[in-house]
């Protein structure tokens, strides 16, 4: 029976370790942690969805492909309602604002034992501002295509002597400065493209925004490239 597991959930899937006790948070379908556990990667999934529809389509795929056993399934808003042991900590397909409110409900996820896997699907730059700004270091990031979009997926951990990210790493993270990956300069170059596009609006807050992470870019010695981009 096949799985239809997107890329974008299988590229989070590749920064979970064999044996690792796992928390899904927004789990929705749970075809994550179903091919975590059918692939002998987790241990153990911790299924998480603020709402109880998704969660119930979880168990119903659960029971389908045989995992249900070792599963915990929990109604919670963020980690509000879950339990506190697992290695690492997946949250895929949501915006940055989703989870930067996940995230700052729960200081006891402040702690180096924790990997977080951290998969946005938009004000991705607000996430990064947020954990540099709180003490977690994105160690790992990579660039995934999904149809026409692109975005990232993150490794993260709580370390509170990380260096700062400066304004212009919030959209160009030196994670992915060192990325060798051929997908990189043409993710930059849509960051910036939106970037420029926000320039070009009306909206003044969000224009005199976009003008200071732009002049931010440039005056960044390690974003010289992006002038080429
Ligand atoms: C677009 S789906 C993504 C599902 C899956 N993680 C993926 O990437 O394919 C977002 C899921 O997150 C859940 N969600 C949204 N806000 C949440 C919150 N604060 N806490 C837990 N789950 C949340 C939604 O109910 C929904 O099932």
């Amino acid at each position: 029976m096949n799985l239809p597991i997107s890329q974008r959930l299988l590229a989070c899937c590749n920064f979970v370790c064999k044996g690792d006790r796992v928390a899904d948070i927004g789990c929705d379908h749970g075809y994550l942690g179903i091919h975590l556990l059918t692939n002998g990667i987790a241990s153990h999934m911790i299924e998480s969805d603020v709402a109880p529809g998704p969660l119930e389509s979880a168990r119903r795929n659960a029971k389908k492909y045989g995992v249900e056993s070792a599963m915990t399934f929990c109604l919670s808003d963020g980690v509000r309602d879950i339990p506190r042991d697992f290695d690492t900590l997946v949250c895929a397909g949501m915006g940055g604002d989703t989870m930067v409110h996940i995230l700052s409900g729960a200081p006891w996820l402040k702690n180096a034992q924790y990997r977080l896997v951290l998969q946005c699907q938009s004000k991705t730059p607000m996430l990064r501002r947020y954990l540099s700004e709180n003490g977690w270091g994105i160690t790992e990031e990579q660039v995934l295509k999904e149809g026409k979009f692109l975005y990232t997926v993150m490794e993260v951990y709580y370390e509170p002597g990380y260096p700062r990210l400066s304004a212009g790493e919030w959209y160009f993270p030196p994670a992915l400065l060192e990325n060798p990956s051929d997908k990189v300069p043409a993710y930059f170059a849509w960051v910036k493209k939106g970037l420029e596009i926000t320039l070009s609006h009306q909206e003044d807050e969000e224009k005199q925004a976009a003008l200071e992470y732009l002049n931010a870019l440039a005056a960044d010695p390690n974003l010289s490239f992006l002038t080429e981009v």
